[in-house]
């Protein structure tokens, strides 16, 4: 599209001279395309040809110019969101289906893209590698996270085919493979608070470690030795990569297998972390296993909004009555993340010891 708009016409090799005293002033028409004409640019204004002629009379220019009136293109527009981006493909009637929120995974985008406008997926694929130029790959959740491993199946939908990628978490760069291990990069507070309650010295078991987000944090610039399980290979293997490029101070040991089947192989811990929410409480035996009395526990549960700390004390008191453990002290409760709808991601902090010292 061409726009008239007052414009002054200099020799290119005075321009800059020229741009400061105009971006000084804010008059450059900043919506237009400046036109270059043999040795020549043309910067469109927004001011009026009495005000800048005079404005550069005053700024005494000692070189030749010329203000007229000139046919500029409009600036291409670059969207501001994704809704800005893909509105145009998707009919007006569907466009309240479009997603505002999506997973940013280092260089790797997943977007959960609702049925009713599936069909326009391409799009949302070239959209959002346009609309962040560090985005090399886009994803589209393919199911919910399910099954032991707790990975969802992900349909590529443009830019590099490739699943690792480093997602940077308060300084920490985690190794993450987003085709075949856990991932959330809505965690990085969370590590990161419960990183900051461990001591020097200290012995902590993470027994879901996933991709080893709890362990990087808390060995970062600690002395404190974690013991970082879980059942799936390829969640380790990207651990194995994150020590060898972040080299923690303190010591990380990675045990592949199922909790319950390696328990007896772990020391007692001062700390154990229990991020397996839906199912954690079907471990308090193991964290009991490893446990001291008063070493402290994080057990983390989906759990409804209403009265959220008090549905998690009570699923973990029962759950340690089982072993004849109890709640030493609550130390904290922390609410995540919205998981569902009137459903959250908590976490409940207690130390616990047996019930018979
Ligand atoms: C929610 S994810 C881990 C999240 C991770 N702690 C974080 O904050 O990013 C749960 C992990 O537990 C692992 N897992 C599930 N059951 C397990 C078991 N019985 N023993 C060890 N790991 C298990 C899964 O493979 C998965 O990586």
């Amino acid at each position: 599209m061409k726009y008239t708009s007052l414009g002054i016409q200099i020799l290119y090799s005075k321009a800059e001279n020229i741009l400061s005293i105009l971006r000084k002033h804010r008059i450059i028409n900043v919506d237009l395309e400046f036109i270059r004409k043999d040795k020549t640019i043309i910067i469109p204004v927004n001011i009026t040809d009495d005000n800048l002629r005079s404005l550069l009379e005053s700024a005494a220019i000692d070189f030749d110019y010329s203000v007229d009136v000139f046919a500029f293109i409009e600036k291409a527009k670059q969207p501001k969101n994704l809704f800005e981006a893909v509105k145009d493909a998707i009919p007006e009637n569907l466009q309240e289906y479009i997603p505002k929120a999506y997973d940013i995974i280092g260089d790797i985008v997943i977007i959960d893209i609702p049925e009713e406008i599936l069909s326009y997926k391409p799009e949302f694929g070239k959209a959002l590698l346009s609309l962040f130029p560090s985005i090399k790959t886009v994803y589209r959740k393919a199911s919910a996270v399910s099954g032991e491993l707790r990975i969802r199946e992900i349909e590529y939908l443009s830019g590099e085919k490739k699943c690792v990628t480093a997602h940077t978490e308060h300084g920490i760069k985690i190794i993450v493979n987003v085709c075949r291990a856990y991932f959330s990069p809505r965690l990085g507070h969370e590590h990161k608070r419960v990183a900051d309650k461990c001591k020097e010295g200290e012995i902590i078991i993470d027994l879901f470690t996933g991709v080893g987000s709890f362990p990087l944090h808390i060995a970062k610039s600690k002395t404190i030795t974690v013991h970082a399980i879980d059942i799936n290979k390829d969640a380790l293997k990207c651990l194995e990569k994150s020590i060898k490029n972040n080299k923690p101070k303190g010591m990380i040991i990675l045990t592949h297998g199922d909790c319950r089947h390696v328990k007896d192989t772990l020391p007692k811990a001062d700390r154990i972390i229990l991020n397996l929410p839906g199912k954690a409480h079907e471990y308090i035996d193991v964290a009991c296993n490893v446990a001291s009395p008063g070493s402290i526990i994080y057990f983390y549960q989906f759990v409804s909004d209403l009265k959220p700390l008090e549905e998690m004390k009570k699923i973990l008191e029962e759950k340690l009555n089982e072993q004849n453990w109890i709640i030493e002290e609550i130390i904290s409760f922390e609410k995540i993340r919205e998981s569902a709808p009137r459903e959250i991601h908590a976490c409940l902090e207690a130390s616990i010891t047996p019930q018979h010292k």
